[in-house]
Formats: structure tokens, sequence, C-alpha cells
């Protein structure tokens, strides 16, 4: 059994590079803050009515940090969405990702 996890965390570890630590990770007041440089693409509380982007309001907080990385290395490219990802730092994706994964329809938080 413990193996058999240790080869699962692993194949994680590649599969996900950065996500292990990070799960746990986020501030949700400093990615609230923070994410006021999203609204105009991605709207209030990442809820937005226009269908070029997407919703990021009750995304998995391991998809949002995977996604944004990847925008910031190079492996994901968008002429409008790469360039946002650049500026941000790791803290600021895991402040990022723990908000919008914490608000939307179906979530309790402010
Ligand atoms: C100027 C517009 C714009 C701004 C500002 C912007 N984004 Fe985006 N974002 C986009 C577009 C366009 C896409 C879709 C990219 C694609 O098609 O690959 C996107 C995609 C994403 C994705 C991938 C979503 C998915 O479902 O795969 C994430 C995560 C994301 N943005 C996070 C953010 C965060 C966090 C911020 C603020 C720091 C931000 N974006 C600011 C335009 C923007």
């Amino acid at each position: 059994m413990r193996a058999t996890a240790t080869v699962a965390m692993a194949a994680m570890a590649v599969t996900f590079p950065g996500t292990t630590a990070a799960l746990a990770g986020g501030d949700f007041e400093l990615g609230r803050a923070k994410s006021l440089q999203c609204v105009a693409c991605h709207g209030e509380r990442g809820m937005t009515p226009n269908p070029m982007f997407p919703h990021l309001a009750g995304q998995n907080a391991a998809y949002l940090e995977v996604q944004l990385e990847h925008f910031r290395t190079g492996q994901r490219y968008n002429a409008i969405m790469t360039p946002v990802a650049e500026a941000l730092t790791r803290e600021d994706i895991e402040d990022l990702a723990t908000y919008f994964s914490s608000v939307g329809p179906l979530a309790d938080a402010p």
C-alpha cells in the first residue's frame, strides 16, 4: 500500500509539477486583492458574461495553479493571458488559486 501511494504521489509530481506543495498554500484575502487585475476579463469574483474569457470561480485550485504556471513558463500560450501570467510570482499564483477556487455560485465565501 505504502509503495503504491508513493508511486502515485511521484506520478502526480511529474504530471503536475509544483502542485503537491501548493495545495494548501494560498491566502484568500491576498488572492482577493490580487484578483482585481483579473476582473476586466474574467469578471467580478471570476464570473464573466463575456464568452471570450473562461470563468475562474469555483475552479479546482490545483488546476488553476497548473494553468497559470503553464502560461508563465510557456507550456501553454495565449497572446492575451501569457503576459498576465508572466507578471505573477509563485506566491501570487497560490493566492489567486485559493481565492478563485473558493468563490463562485456554489461557494459560501464572501
Ligand atoms: C486582458 C484579459 C485577461 C486578463 C486581465 C486576465 N486573463 Fe486570464 N485569460 C484570458 C484569456 C483570453 C484566457 C483564455 C486563454 C486560452 O484560450 O488559452 C484566459 C485564461 C485563463 C486561465 C485558464 C482557464 C482555464 O479554464 O484553463 C486562468 C487560470 C486565468 N486566465 C487566470 C487569470 C488570472 C488569475 C488573472 C489575473 C491575475 C487573469 N487571468 C487575467 C484573459 C485575461
